[in-house]
């Protein structure tokens, strides 16, 4: 059979009912290199170019909002051999595609907590969210040094601050705004949320966003996750019965 290079969305996906927001759980780097007889970082490598397309694949089919978890408080207690090499990866990654995402009108932001990350990362950081700041064509969200919990501490202590400074009383913490301290601020929550290479674990990503999520586990590595492996999701996704808690709302 031809491959296809499904530039388009697929036909048998309703255009008006993607999700508006995809997360993803990028996993398996390691699994996939090992299973070739290579080391870890040649999978990291390889899984760059993965992202590198579901980015453009979100812009073609309209998925407007794509969220990936890329480095998490945890990943530190990796060998330092590793971390060190991930961060090299995130810049120059970073450094190679920012023209382009320019260009095709990403709009690039990050998430964590950034303090620990190297200098030269954080700066480039900073330089690609402001030269993509007014693109509208797709946000690309990258979850870096990234935790679940410490999100959510980070957004109790700045609510906290408020109370204590008399700006906000403690009746006034709603979901809403508790929400809006978080570093998805005002982000829709992720309407389907994948993770790849078979595990079905959170792994502390989007602890609070996902409460409603639509959860879908790929069991390719993540340097294998190409277009068909998004329709896949996309096809799981738009089969579910979203109830939030009520009663099925689709005709019997
Ligand atoms: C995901 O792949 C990438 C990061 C966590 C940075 P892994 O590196 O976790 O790969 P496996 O899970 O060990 O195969
Ligand atoms: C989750 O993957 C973190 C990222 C994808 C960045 P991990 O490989 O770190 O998660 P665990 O250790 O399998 O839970
Ligand atoms: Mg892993």
């Amino acid at each position: 059979m031809a491959v296809q290079p499904m530039t388009l969305l697929p036909p048998d996906l309703d255009p008006r009912r993607l999700p508006a927001h995809v997360a993803v759980i990028m996993d398996g780097n390691g699994r996939w290199a090992k299973e070739r007889g290579k080391p870890r970082f040649f999978g990291h490598r390889q899984g760059v170019e993965a992202i590198n397309d579901l980015v453009r694949c979100c812009k073609d089919w309209g998925v407007p909002i794509l969220t990936v978890f890329a480095f998490s408080t945890e990943n530190w207690g990796r060998p330092a051999e590793e971390v060190n090499f991930l961060m090299g990866l995130f810049h120059e990654v970073l450094q190679r595609e920012l023209r382009a995402m320019v260009e095709e009108g990403v709009c690039l932001r990050f998430m964590g907590d950034f303090a620990p990350l190297p200098k030269a990362l954080r700066d480039f950081i900073e330089e690609s969210v402001q030269a993509t700041a007014h693109n509208r064509a797709i946000l690309f969200n990258v979850a870096m040094n990234y935790g679940g919990r410490r999100e959510i501490l980070q957004a109790t202590q700045a609510l906290a601050r408020q109370v204590e400074q008399g700006a906000l009383r403690v009746e006034q913490i709603t979901e809403e705004t508790f929400a809006h301290e978080l570093y998805t601020g005002l982000l829709p929550d992720p309407d389907l949320l994948i993770r790849s290479s078979g595990e079905s674990r959170l792994s502390n990503f989007l602890l609070w966003q996902s409460a409603y999520s639509e959860l879908y586990v790929s069991q390719v590595f993540w340097p294998d996750f190409d277009r068909a492996c998004f329709y896949q999701a996309l096809k799981h996704y738009q089969s579910r019965n979203r109830r939030f808690g009520k009663l099925d709302s689709s005709p019997t």
